[in-house]
């Protein structure tokens, strides 16, 4: 497929006018809806140079048979290059294969679990819990959510990944200078992806203008407090430590390296579990009967107001796992993901691929297809995920919400502890009122995450 500038085909018509946002809130809503209209269930946005596709088939050869020809490419590291210079998110080839060894030794390592299910705990009962009493119950007591989750999960990665606590969770402090820029240089990283050639953007950044010039800003305090971490940590003496920093710091010399190492650790764990979070109790604000479903499973497998205690009880929870499976299934917090296709290559569902074409697939459409999910596949309904009471997985590549094949989510599974614990302690101590409970769909702002526009207003009452 060779980029247009210009095409009058009725889809390319549909996104350069943005007649889409007649008839649907999200970009992301548009997409789903033409693929499921496809019979191959991929399209093309030829001004884009860009084909989309939710075709399982086609993700498993792009994700494992072909990887090599479907890397991450240039395109996209130099999007991403000045935010998130050479780290694990924008690199391929030996850099890349580098940090997934030394990642994987960590993040595999029985007693990472134990690490991290320590300090999500030590965050939810001295920070979390405390904050959410003080305002339940109250009629003036709306609290938006989701910024209370990405507070959270912010803490818990520096925490993990640095350790380091910046009591973002701590409201009576401001949210902490890191914490800003890093969602600036994030939001304004995604926005140079959606412009129609990247010349726009570069000339911006030649120039040093408007949104290019406060990128400049926001990563040059990145950068400050990165290295700024990193000299701490080697004053504190880092061999005898647990998180991943220290891991890296025993192989690597090189600072901005490190930077850009822990940068896309933040990056990969912190806004992603912000938003499963977020979309998971915006469901279970509307579905009082999966709540009350967890709420009973608790009760019956860790006793009547007895907390949890261990992984081997987490792992008994499958409901609660089924349900976290459903609501990412509905809304992943990484809605589409996109690769360059290195030679000509055809795709199992034979859609011709061209050199140098960006391929996305998008596990949001994915999601919402009824070849995959059945009749039903818009309802959240958990007991999709179970039989006979136990959690089943489906293939990874009809729900490649934490990827697959050979780049899958190295964090998943610290992902999902962190996810079921909270949403758990949440179900268990709180009624949890939506302040706007009418809407159909969320509406979603631009940004390398899936972000509710007007966050997570909720109100809380202890139970
Ligand atoms: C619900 C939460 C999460 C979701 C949905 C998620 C999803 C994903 C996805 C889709 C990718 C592939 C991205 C790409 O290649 O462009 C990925 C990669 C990755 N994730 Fe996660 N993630 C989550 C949480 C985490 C956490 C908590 C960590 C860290 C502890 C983490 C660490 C990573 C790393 C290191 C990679 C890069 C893997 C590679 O390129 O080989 N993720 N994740």
């Amino acid at each position: 497929m060779k980029l247009k500038l210009w095409c009058n085909c009725e889809i390319c018509d549909g996104y350069l006018t943005m007649s889409w946002s007649k008839q649907f809130d999200n970009l992301c809503d548009w997409y789903a809806h033409l693929l499921s209209k496809s019979p191959t269930k991929t399209i093309h946005i030829h001004v884009l140079g860009n084909t989309i596709t939710a075709n399982p088939d086609n993700v498993e050869y792009m994700l494992k048979t072909r990887f090599d020809n479907f890397p991450k490419g240039k395109p996209f590291s130099t999007i991403l290059g000045d935010f998130l210079g050479r780290g694990i998110f924008n690199v391929d080839g030996d850099s890349w294969r580098f940090q997934k060894e030394m990642a994987s030794l960590e993040l595999r390592r029985f007693s990472i679990r134990s690490y991290a299910l320590e300090i999500v705990n030590q965050e939810i009962k001295t920070r979390l819990i405390p904050l959410l009493s003080s305002v339940a119950g109250k009629e003036d007591g709306v609290l938006d959510l989701q910024d209370v989750f990405k507070r959270f999960s912010f803490d818990s990665m520096c925490k993990f990944s640095f350790g380091l606590d910046p009591r973002c969770l701590e409201l009576s402090l401001p949210m902490s200078d890191f914490a800003v820029a890093f969602d600036l240089a994030s939001k304004l990283s995604a926005e140079r992806a959606m412009t129609v050639s990247p010349l726009v953007w570069k000339i911006k950044r030649m120039l040093n203008l408007g949104s290019e010039k406060q990128l400049k800003e926001a990563i040059k305090m990145i950068d400050l407090l990165a290295l700024e971490v990193i000299k701490q940590r080697r004053k504190m003496g880092f061999s005898t430590h647990k998180d991943l920093l220290s891991r890296f710091m025993s192989s690597v010399n090189d600072d901005t390296y490190l930077r850009d190492i822990v940068i896309s650790f933040l990056l990969a764990g912190r806004d992603t579990v912000a938003s499963a979070l977020t979309s998971f109790v915006w469901l279970l604000g509307k579905n009082p009967r999966v709540c009350s479903e967890i709420r009973a499973e608790a009760d019956r497998i860790l006793g009547q107001n007895q907390e949890l205690t261990s992984f081997d009880q987490l792992r008994e929870l499958h409901y609660l796992q089924a349900a976290v499976y459903e609501s990412t299934r509905l809304y992943p917090p990484i809605q589409f993901d996109s690769k360059f296709c290195e030679e000509d290559d055809v795709l199992p569902d034979g859609t011709y691929v061209k050199k140098g074409t960006r391929v996305t697939y998008h596990p949001y459409a994915m999601g919402r297809m009824r070849e995959i999910w059945g009749q039903n596949c818009l309802e959240f309904k958990p007991e999709r995920w179970l039989k006979n009471g136990l959690f089943l997985p489906e293939n990874p590549y009809k729900y490649p919400v934490f990827q697959a094949g050979f780049r899958v989510c190295l964090g998943k599974e610290m992902a999902l502890v962190e996810i079921k614990i909270v949403a758990l302690s949440l179900v268990r101590q709180f009624q949890i009122h939506l302040v706007s409970p009418y809407r159909a769909t969320p509406r979603f702002s631009p940004g390398l995450t899936a972000t509710f526009s007007g966050g997570l207003p909720v109100l809380l009452q202890q139970r």
